[in-house]
């Protein structure tokens, strides 16, 4: 990739072209970078390069000659590229932009300074204009950086073999998930255990979830373009519920886990609660595929638990509990929660959520919320 870039200050450029990944690709020949004085070209004879606008206003204006004479000494008849004008009136530029740019051979960017160019110049050598934001810098140098970064690192051998730029933010359509390096502890703060459990399908799945928790939360507009599976909606699906039944919690003190934790929990759930001689006729009754929906109350009201409470006197026993920590979950959406003391969480608190169940960390005692008016709650303790 041959990039030429027209500015008045290419002595902004130079520095950030030999550093880092940006410099060994310079010196690879990966990409090269021409800088071409604008102000080498001016045919006035005291090198003026700018002037007052017309109509008056603040500020100068670079004149039309030398730029529209720097690109015609510079641009030979076979130059094929884009000439691109960075500008807070252009498109903004997004890695969509990017990859299309990092497709061409060669690129020639102009960098305004002052109050801008004079139209005629753009009208001449110029085929789009790309702004990197809606903010107003001093000159295009910076912008012109920008684009050489981003598209530079697309190009084959920029980047080394062990970094990709293909799942990062922007390139799936989704932000990235959070990364971590060593050490695993830092300062009291552990790193996700799923990362270092060596299991690579849940790395994956933890990772998409994050990602997708991200962009939900910051990026919503994304999704809508992003591919996404049948997987992925209903996970979104499910972070969705997440934010509602948070907005009704709010004030209560809850951590939500993973949605793999949350996957996990029924099935560790009904091994305590389920005895093993009832667990194999349960699980034909009451499991559907990795449906959650059901196993809770159907597992009591279909008599495989033996000695729950029920009714009202089953809505008393959480209360009698003593503080400690436990969980939430939620089977119809399968999401679980953990409290740092369940006795918060009151039947009344957590009824307008529907069916749900709590128990105390041990997965000793449970209570379950059934949904139905003309079933349950019911209460246990194993
Ligand atoms: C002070 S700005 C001129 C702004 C111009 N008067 C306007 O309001 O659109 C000077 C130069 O900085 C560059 N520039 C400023 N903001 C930019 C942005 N957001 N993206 C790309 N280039 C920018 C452009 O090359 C511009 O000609």
């Amino acid at each position: 990739m041959r990039i030429k870039v027209f500015t008045l200050f290419p002595e902004m450029l130079r520095p950030a072209l030999s550093q880092s990944i940006l410099g060994r690709a310079v010196a690879a020949g990966l990409i090269e970078v021409q800088l071409i004085d604008i102000r080498e070209y001016s045919a006035d004879k005291h090198r003026n390069t700018d002037d007052y606008p017309f109509g008056g206003g603040a500020g100068m204006v670079m004149t039309a000659q030398p730029i529209v004479d720097a690109f015609a000494a510079n641009l030979p008849p076979s130059f094929s590229g884009r000439r691109v004008y960075l500008s807070p009136r252009g498109r903004t530029l997004n890695q969509r932009i990017v990859e299309d740019l990092a497709k061409e051979k060669e690129l020639a960017l102009l960098c305004g300074h002052y109050e801008g160019v004079d139209q005629r110049a753009l009208d001449s050598v110029i085929d789009e204009e790309l702004s990197i934001g809606d903010y107003v810098l001093t000159g295009g140098e910076l912008g012109a950086l920008v684009v050489i970064d981003a598209v530079a690192r697309l190009i084959p051998g920029v980047l080394g073999s062990d970094e990709s730029p293909e799942d990062e933010s922007f390139s799936t359509g989704l932000l990235e998930y959070p990364q971590y390096t060593r050490p695993a502890d830092f300062r009291g703060q552990k790193v996700p255990e799923v990362l270092t459990g060596g299991n690579h399908a849940d790395i994956e799945a933890w990772r998409r979830e994050r990602s997708l928790a991200l962009t939900l939360e910051r990026r919503p507009e994304l999704l809508d373009a992003a591919p996404l599976t049948d997987a992925d909606r209903a996970m979104l699906a499910r972070l969705r519920r997440a934010r509602e039944v948070e907005a009704r919690l709010d004030g209560i003190p809850l951590k939500r886990l993973g949605l793999q934790d949350a996957d996990r929990f029924p099935k560790a759930w009904f091994n305590a609660f389920v005895p093993a001689e009832n667990r194999k006729a349960a699980k034909r009754q009451c499991f559907s595929g990795r449906r959650h929906v059901g196993w809770l109350w159907q597992a009591f009201s279909m008599g495989f638990i033996p000695d729950f409470v029920e009714g009202e006197a089953a809505r008393q026993r959480p209360r009698e509990e003593q503080p400690g920590a436990g969980w939430l979950y939620l089977p119809d959406d399968g999401l679980l929660y953990e409290a740092g003391d369940w006795t918060v969480l009151t039947p009344e608190a957590l009824s307008p959520l529907g069916h749900f169940m709590l128990a105390d960390a041990a997965l000793t005692r449970t209570y379950v919320e059934t949904g139905r008016a003309e079933k349950g709650p019911y209460f246990h303790e194993v």
